[in-house]
């Protein structure tokens, strides 16, 4: 098996999630780093003392040579550096949302196909064993055709007054807030546990903290969504809800999914990823009216669980090798880009918006 030589671009918070997906994996090098931040850079070099540690992206990528580059950067930064990665001929594994906005996104995909490289996108609840269970389900026609999907993705870290002012507060290196952060993973995510296409889409979005400390204690104005709501028409006519927020007091990492079919309901929830909610048959209750039985939770079985790593990110290695095909590609990226960037543009308009391509 012939060894992998991996580079990362940016060393902090996610990039972490990235280092062990592939520590898992066989015959792989950590070969290149680099971060504008010293103390980053510095901290992944100390762990990672075989690999070239350069503050100058370009001279780590043309030192190295690497056949795999993670991208794990602020958003702003996603396509340059993979289109950098692509011309050394580096496959790639980008982190979401792919890009700014669907011209960066589609510049990303031209050139991984011209280069016939493999690209990811870190869609991370793609491994979850509760979204992929919900997926199979729904594709062995469990709930029948599907009639409605509703998707709630809450945080509230951006609310609290310890948090500070960081990059993803700034529309010029984030592109998008609570919208681009969080919806893109709840539209990924319908999508890929739906198995539709999401057609056109209207939605709303607010800024609902303005300023926030930086590290230097400095007020800054916060430029980007926190807060943002969505309906979406998919392939046929079936309506979606999204709603998500950074700032509601009480959640962490909520994100739930229920969908309804003719059949039946099923809901996942991120925190319980081992657990299914589930109802199915049309029941009357003995008074006449639908049974209100609720769902019921139900273990996913353990074979099941243990089919996939939980890493996204590190799979990318296995569908190098080839023994990986369903994994989030850079086509599934642009498609997700496609989506909130028309919804981004509807919070201008008010409009419902075509989704194009
Ligand atoms: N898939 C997920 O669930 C998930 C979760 C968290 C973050 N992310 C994504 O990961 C990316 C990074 O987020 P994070 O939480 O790791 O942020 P972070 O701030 O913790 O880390 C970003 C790193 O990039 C470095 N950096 C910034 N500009 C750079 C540049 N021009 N060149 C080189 N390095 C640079 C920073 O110094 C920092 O070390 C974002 O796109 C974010 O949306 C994805």
């Amino acid at each position: 098996m012939k060894k992998l030589r991996i580079a990362l671009i940016g060393t902090g918070g996610i990039a972490h999630v990235h280092f062990a997906g592939y520590a898992v994996k066989e015959n792989i090098e950590i070969a290149g780093l680099t971060d504008t931040s010293t103390a980053n850079l510095k901290a992944a070099a100390d762990k990672y003392p075989q690999a070239v540690a350069d503050a100058d992206w370009r001279a780590m990528l043309d030192k190295v040579r690497p056949d795999l580059v993670s991208v794990c950067t602020p958003n702003k930064f996603h396509a340059e550096f993979t289109l950098g990665a692509l011309a050394v001929g580096a496959h790639v594994a980008c982190e979401k949302p792919m890009a700014m906005n669907v011209e960066e996104a589609q510049a990303m995909e031209d050139a991984r196909a011209k280069a016939g490289k493999y690209g990811l996108i870190n869609f991370s609840y793609r491994n979850c064993a509760s979204f992929r269970f919900a997926r199979e389900l729904i594709a062995q026609g469990e709930l029948g055709p599907i009639q409605r999907v509703n998707v709630v993705y809450l945080q509230s870290f951006l609310g609290a007054e310890q948090t500070l002012y960081s990059w993803r507060n700034d529309a010029t290196l984030a592109g998008f807030g609570a919208l681009g952060d969080l919806g893109v993973h709840m539209i990924d995510a319908a999508r890929f546990i739906t198995g539709l296409a999401i057609e056109r889409v209207v939605g709303v979005a607010q800024t609902l903290v303005p300023k926030k400390k930086d590290a230097m204690g400095n007020w800054q104005t916060i430029t980007t969504d926190t807060n943002s709501s969505f309906l979406c028409q998919f392939t046929g006519g079936t309506l979606g809800t999204f709603e998500t927020t950074q700032t509601a007091p009480g959640y962490g990492n909520y994100f739930r999914i229920e969908i309804s079919g003719e059949l039946g309901t099923i809901a996942v929830l991120s925190e319980q990823d081992q657990v299914i909610w589930m109802h199915q048959g049309r029941v009357l209750s003995r008074y006449g009216t639908w049974a209100a039985n609720g769902l019921a939770p139900m273990p996913i079985p353990t074979g099941f669980v243990r089919a996939q790593s939980s890493n996204t990110p590190g799979c990318i290695v296995d569908v190098i090798r080839g023994t990986l095909q369903d994994y989030p590609s850079f086509a599934d990226g642009l498609a997700a880009q496609r989506v909130v960037d028309s919804i981004f543009h509807s919070t201008k308009t008010g409009s419902w918006v075509e989704i194009k391509g």
